[in-house]
């Protein structure tokens, strides 16, 4: 366990020395707003495009079902230009597209999106089932990062924003102060341009490394389900959240070079710089 914290917190700390929060507030408010598809019109899709929207991004729902009264009344509540289509159709409008889709429904719908070469895809999914012992277990070997990357050579995924539950997209101040959203990718700009994102969300992103640590992050996910599954009583929801003391306790360490220095996405910091260590 601690030493997972100490590998959580050493990826974090980098971070911290190379983000500004000015200078990521000016990057992204210099920047046109992209059009967004949200692939999914469920729980997760409807809190990321309503949140979306009000940050001033065009949102196209993707849906199976895009004229029904229940997709029109979420595109009259998301505002700001928001529109519905298939989710081919909403997928090649968009820039950047997010797939809050359940797997295993996201090995067809990632499959036929059309193109998607050039394009940033966002998979926030959790690729879980309950096993026979009552808990949940992971359905893949692999990630759903890496599979939707695998069915789309050409497109940008990254992996983030699943280890948090919808009510703290809908509203991060719920949990008194920023929490943590790790990302994961192969493309070091997708990376940085969906941590502004995450940022403009008022959540804290941390560059996690390559898309193979995708499945680390679903498995942060995974854990959340385990109360949840269990029908256990006590209040059970959890987020990740840097913690600046550690600095302090491993100064030694953080003082040795980077060993992806080179590759290391700069975030957007949502932070207070940490205080200084006595
Ligand atoms: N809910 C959360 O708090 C949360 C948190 C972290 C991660 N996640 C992950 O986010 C993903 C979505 O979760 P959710 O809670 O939003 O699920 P949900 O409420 O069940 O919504 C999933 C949406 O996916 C679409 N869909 C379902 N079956 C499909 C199929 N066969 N083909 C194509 N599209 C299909 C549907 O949209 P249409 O009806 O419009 O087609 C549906 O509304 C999951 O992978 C979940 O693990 C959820």
């Amino acid at each position: 366990m601690k030493l997972i914290l100490i590998s959580f917190w050493f990826t974090a700390f980098t971070l911290f020395g190379c983000s500004q929060s000015d200078r990521s507030a000016e990057s992204v408010a210099a920047q046109p707003k992209e059009t967004i598809a949200m692939i999914g019109t469920g729980d997760m899709g409807d809190s990321l495009g309503v949140r979306l929207a009000e940050l001033g991004y065009t949102v196209i729902y993707g849906s199976r079902s895009p004229d029904t009264d229940r997709v029109r009344a979420l595109v009259a509540m998301t505002g700001n230009g928001a529109s519905a289509a298939t989710q081919v159709e909403a997928a090649q409008r968009a820039d950047i597209i997010f797939l809050p889709i359940n797997w295993p429904a996201m090995e067809t719908a990632a499959r036929n999106l059309g193109n998607l070469d050039g394009k940033i895809v966002v998979d926030i999914s959790i690729p879980w089932t309950q096993g026979d012992d009552g808990y949940p277990e992971s359905m893949l070997e692999t990630s759903s990062a890496e599979l939707i990357q695998k069915w789309n050579p050409g497109a940008k995924v990254v992996k983030g924003l699943g280890t948090a539950g919808s009510m703290i997209i809908d509203n991060p101040a719920t949990v008194d102060g920023p929490v943590t959203i790790p990302l994961a990718s192969d493309h070091r700009d997708a990376k940085e341009r969906v941590a502004q994102i995450v940022n403009e969300l008022g959540l804290d992103p941390v560059d996690f490394g390559p898309l193979r640590m995708a499945s680390s992050i679903e498995a942060l996910a995974i854990i959340y389900m385990i109360p949840l599954l269990q029908r256990r009583t006590e209040e059970w929801e959890f987020y990740f959240r840097r913690n600046a003391d550690w600095v302090c306790q491993w100064q030694d360490h953080w003082s040795t070079p980077v060993f992806d220095a080179d590759e290391l996405a700069e975030m957007a910091d949502s932070q207070d710089p940490p205080v200084p260590c006595p």
